[in-house]
Protein backbone atom coordinates (compact mmCIF):
# COMPACT_ATOMS: atom_id res chain seq x y z
CA UNK A 1 0.00 0.00 0.00
CA UNK A 2 1.61 3.23 -1.10
CA UNK A 3 0.74 6.16 1.31
CA UNK A 4 2.17 9.47 -0.31
CA UNK A 5 3.34 12.81 1.19
CA UNK A 6 -0.01 14.59 0.21
CA UNK A 7 -2.29 11.89 2.03
CA UNK A 8 0.54 12.12 5.27
CA UNK A 9 -0.06 16.08 5.33
CA UNK A 10 -3.74 15.90 5.11
CA UNK A 11 -3.90 13.09 8.14
CA UNK A 12 -1.42 15.45 10.10
CA UNK A 13 -3.29 18.64 9.73
CA UNK A 14 -6.72 16.66 10.67
CA UNK A 15 -4.90 15.76 13.60
CA UNK A 16 -4.00 19.54 14.51
CA UNK A 17 -7.81 20.46 13.83
CA UNK A 18 -8.72 18.41 16.04
CA UNK A 19 -6.41 19.21 19.32
CA UNK A 20 -6.83 22.82 18.59
CA UNK A 21 -10.75 22.72 18.04
CA UNK A 22 -10.57 20.00 21.44
CA UNK A 23 -8.23 23.37 23.19
CA UNK A 24 -11.12 25.85 22.33
CA UNK A 25 -13.78 23.93 23.78
CA UNK A 26 -12.32 23.29 26.97
CA UNK A 27 -10.65 26.34 27.53
CA UNK A 28 -14.08 28.36 26.52
CA UNK A 29 -15.55 25.87 29.49
CA UNK A 30 -12.65 27.16 31.82
CA UNK A 31 -13.50 30.44 31.00
CA UNK A 32 -17.78 30.86 31.01
CA UNK A 33 -18.26 28.24 34.32
CA UNK A 34 -17.55 30.93 36.44
CA UNK A 35 -19.28 33.41 35.33
CA UNK A 36 -22.49 30.97 34.10
CA UNK A 37 -22.13 29.78 38.20
CA UNK A 38 -22.32 33.83 39.25
CA UNK A 39 -24.86 34.36 36.52
CA UNK A 40 -27.11 32.07 38.43
CA UNK A 41 -26.47 32.92 41.94
CA UNK A 42 -27.65 35.95 40.90
CA UNK A 43 -30.78 35.54 39.08
CA UNK A 44 -31.57 33.26 42.38
CA UNK A 45 -30.60 35.50 44.60
CA UNK A 46 -33.15 38.48 43.01
CA UNK A 47 -35.89 35.38 42.37
CA UNK A 48 -35.21 34.57 46.68
CA UNK A 49 -35.60 38.59 47.30
CA UNK A 50 -39.30 38.58 45.52
CA UNK A 51 -40.77 35.50 47.23
CA UNK A 52 -39.28 35.51 50.90
CA UNK A 53 -40.17 37.73 53.76
CA UNK A 54 -38.06 40.89 55.19
CA UNK A 55 -34.19 38.88 56.23
CA UNK A 56 -31.25 39.78 56.95
CA UNK A 57 -29.08 36.50 56.08
CA UNK A 58 -28.00 34.87 52.77
CA UNK A 59 -30.56 32.15 52.29
CA UNK A 60 -28.46 31.01 49.32
CA UNK A 61 -25.71 30.36 52.16
CA UNK A 62 -27.44 28.44 54.86
CA UNK A 63 -29.51 26.55 52.26
CA UNK A 64 -30.29 22.71 52.98
CA UNK A 65 -31.90 19.79 51.71
CA UNK A 66 -35.22 17.82 52.17
CA UNK A 67 -35.86 15.12 50.11
CA UNK A 68 -33.35 16.38 47.19
CA UNK A 69 -35.27 19.59 47.53
CA UNK A 70 -33.17 22.79 48.05
CA UNK A 71 -34.44 24.82 51.07
CA UNK A 72 -34.02 28.66 51.62
CA UNK A 73 -34.08 30.45 54.71
CA UNK A 74 -35.07 33.19 55.39
CA UNK A 75 -34.10 35.36 58.85
CA UNK A 76 -34.40 37.99 61.00
CA UNK A 77 -30.65 39.40 62.42
CA UNK A 78 -31.59 37.54 65.63
CA UNK A 79 -31.93 34.25 64.02
CA UNK A 80 -35.37 34.42 63.76
CA UNK A 81 -36.90 32.52 60.78
CA UNK A 82 -39.18 34.57 58.41
CA UNK A 83 -39.77 31.83 56.02
CA UNK A 84 -38.16 29.16 53.41
CA UNK A 85 -38.18 29.15 49.38
CA UNK A 86 -37.91 26.26 47.16
CA UNK A 87 -38.58 25.45 43.65
CA UNK A 88 -41.17 22.72 42.22
CA UNK A 89 -41.75 21.72 38.98
CA UNK A 90 -44.72 21.48 36.96
CA UNK A 91 -44.12 19.42 34.50
CA UNK A 92 -47.36 19.72 32.42
CA UNK A 93 -46.77 23.12 31.05
CA UNK A 94 -48.26 23.98 27.69
CA UNK A 95 -44.04 23.41 26.41
CA UNK A 96 -42.64 21.28 28.86
CA UNK A 97 -41.50 21.96 32.31
CA UNK A 98 -42.45 24.82 34.20
CA UNK A 99 -39.95 25.80 37.78
CA UNK A 100 -41.63 27.86 40.20
CA UNK A 101 -40.05 29.53 43.23
CA UNK A 102 -42.41 29.41 46.08
CA UNK A 103 -42.18 31.61 49.33
CA UNK A 104 -43.67 30.59 52.12
CA UNK A 105 -44.18 31.84 55.82
CA UNK A 106 -43.64 29.77 58.98
CA UNK A 107 -47.83 29.77 59.82
CA UNK A 108 -48.06 27.89 56.27
CA UNK A 109 -48.75 31.15 53.91
CA UNK A 110 -47.66 32.04 50.84
CA UNK A 111 -45.47 35.37 50.77
CA UNK A 112 -45.34 35.11 46.65
CA UNK A 113 -44.40 33.31 44.03
CA UNK A 114 -42.19 33.59 41.13
CA UNK A 115 -41.55 31.28 37.53
CA UNK A 116 -37.78 31.20 37.39
CA UNK A 117 -38.21 28.79 34.02
CA UNK A 118 -40.11 27.89 31.35
CA UNK A 119 -40.90 28.18 27.63
CA UNK A 120 -44.27 29.14 27.25
CA UNK A 121 -45.75 31.00 24.40
CA UNK A 122 -44.99 34.83 24.37
CA UNK A 123 -48.84 36.62 24.96
CA UNK A 124 -50.34 33.19 26.28
CA UNK A 125 -49.01 30.70 28.93
CA UNK A 126 -46.33 33.51 29.46
CA UNK A 127 -49.06 35.43 31.34
CA UNK A 128 -48.21 33.38 35.04
CA UNK A 129 -44.22 35.40 34.65
CA UNK A 130 -46.05 38.71 33.40
CA UNK A 131 -49.92 38.97 34.94
CA UNK A 132 -49.35 41.05 38.43
CA UNK A 133 -52.72 40.37 39.74
CA UNK A 134 -52.25 37.05 38.95
CA UNK A 135 -49.53 36.11 40.84
CA UNK A 136 -50.73 38.22 43.57
CA UNK A 137 -53.67 36.01 43.30
CA UNK A 138 -51.41 33.29 45.67
CA UNK A 139 -49.97 35.66 48.04
CA UNK A 140 -51.37 34.62 51.63
CA UNK A 141 -52.95 31.98 50.67
CA UNK A 142 -52.91 28.17 52.55
CA UNK A 143 -53.31 24.31 51.39
CA UNK A 144 -57.14 24.96 52.85
CA UNK A 145 -57.59 28.91 51.98
CA UNK A 146 -58.25 27.95 48.13
CA UNK A 147 -59.84 25.50 46.10
CA UNK A 148 -56.59 24.89 43.99
CA UNK A 149 -57.67 24.48 40.51
CA UNK A 150 -58.02 26.70 37.72
CA UNK A 151 -61.64 28.61 37.98
CA UNK A 152 -62.35 26.53 34.24
CA UNK A 153 -62.12 22.91 36.69
CA UNK A 154 -64.04 24.41 39.50
CA UNK A 155 -61.71 26.11 41.41
CA UNK A 156 -60.52 29.84 42.63
CA UNK A 157 -57.50 31.09 40.35
CA UNK A 158 -58.29 32.33 37.15
CA UNK A 159 -57.10 30.51 33.81
CA UNK A 160 -55.62 33.38 30.87
CA UNK A 161 -58.29 34.25 27.60
CA UNK A 162 -56.70 30.97 25.20
CA UNK A 163 -54.68 29.69 27.67
CA UNK A 164 -55.97 27.25 30.16
CA UNK A 165 -52.87 24.61 30.37
CA UNK A 166 -50.38 26.81 31.69
CA UNK A 167 -52.06 28.18 34.99
CA UNK A 168 -53.32 24.82 35.47
CA UNK A 169 -49.98 23.52 35.80
CA UNK A 170 -49.06 26.38 37.95
CA UNK A 171 -51.76 26.02 40.18
CA UNK A 172 -51.48 22.24 40.44
CA UNK A 173 -47.51 22.64 41.30
CA UNK A 174 -48.03 25.59 43.53
CA UNK A 175 -50.75 23.13 45.66
CA UNK A 176 -47.80 20.50 45.70
CA UNK A 177 -45.37 23.15 47.39
CA UNK A 178 -47.76 23.85 49.93
CA UNK A 179 -48.62 19.78 50.35
CA UNK A 180 -44.73 19.18 50.55
CA UNK A 181 -44.58 22.01 53.55
CA UNK A 182 -47.61 20.64 54.96
CA UNK A 183 -45.75 16.64 55.53
CA UNK A 184 -42.37 18.13 56.15
CA UNK A 185 -42.81 21.59 58.14
CA UNK A 186 -41.45 20.09 61.24
CA UNK A 187 -38.16 18.90 59.71
CA UNK A 188 -37.89 21.94 57.72
CA UNK A 189 -38.25 24.48 60.72
CA UNK A 190 -35.80 22.30 62.67
CA UNK A 191 -33.35 22.11 59.96
CA UNK A 192 -33.79 25.65 59.11
CA UNK A 193 -33.23 26.65 63.08
CA UNK A 194 -29.76 23.91 62.96
CA UNK A 195 -28.46 25.76 60.22
CA UNK A 196 -29.02 29.00 62.17
CA UNK A 197 -27.27 27.66 65.34
CA UNK A 198 -24.60 26.66 63.00
CA UNK A 199 -24.15 29.85 61.81
CA UNK A 200 -23.79 31.80 64.89
CA UNK A 201 -21.34 29.52 65.99
CA UNK A 202 -19.16 30.19 63.46
CA UNK A 203 -19.47 33.80 63.72
CA UNK A 204 -18.65 33.33 67.65
CA UNK A 205 -22.60 33.99 68.41
CA UNK A 206 -23.91 32.39 71.86
C1 LIG B 1 -49.36 28.08 18.79
C2 LIG B 1 -50.11 27.89 20.07
C3 LIG B 1 -49.50 28.18 21.26
C4 LIG B 1 -50.18 28.00 22.48
N1 LIG B 1 -49.55 28.28 23.65
C5 LIG B 1 -50.20 28.05 24.82
C6 LIG B 1 -49.55 28.29 26.05
O1 LIG B 1 -48.39 28.73 26.15
N2 LIG B 1 -50.26 28.03 27.18
C7 LIG B 1 -51.56 27.56 27.17
O2 LIG B 1 -52.12 27.36 28.24
N3 LIG B 1 -52.17 27.36 26.01
C8 LIG B 1 -51.54 27.58 24.84
N4 LIG B 1 -52.20 27.37 23.66
C9 LIG B 1 -53.63 27.04 23.68
C10 LIG B 1 -53.93 25.62 24.08
O3 LIG B 1 -53.75 24.77 22.99
C11 LIG B 1 -55.37 25.48 24.57
O4 LIG B 1 -56.23 25.68 23.51
C12 LIG B 1 -55.68 26.51 25.63
O5 LIG B 1 -54.80 26.39 26.68
C13 LIG B 1 -57.11 26.36 26.15
O6 LIG B 1 -57.23 25.14 26.79
P1 LIG B 1 -58.66 24.53 27.11
O7 LIG B 1 -59.31 24.33 25.79
O8 LIG B 1 -58.39 23.25 27.83
O9 LIG B 1 -59.35 25.53 27.95
C14 LIG B 1 -51.52 27.54 22.45
C15 LIG B 1 -52.13 27.25 21.24
C16 LIG B 1 -51.45 27.41 20.06
C17 LIG B 1 -52.14 27.10 18.76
Amino acid sequence: MNIDKDQIRMVIALFVVAIIAAGVTGLTDIFTRAPIAAAQKLALHQALQQVLPEHRNDPQAEVFSIEDTAIYPAKRANGELTGLAWEVVAPDGYSGSIRILVGVRPDASIQAIRITYHRETPGLGDGVTKNKPWLASFVDQTLTSKNWKVKKDGGDFDQFTGATITPRAVVKAVKAALEFFHSHHKIMLEQASKHSDIAHKEAGIE
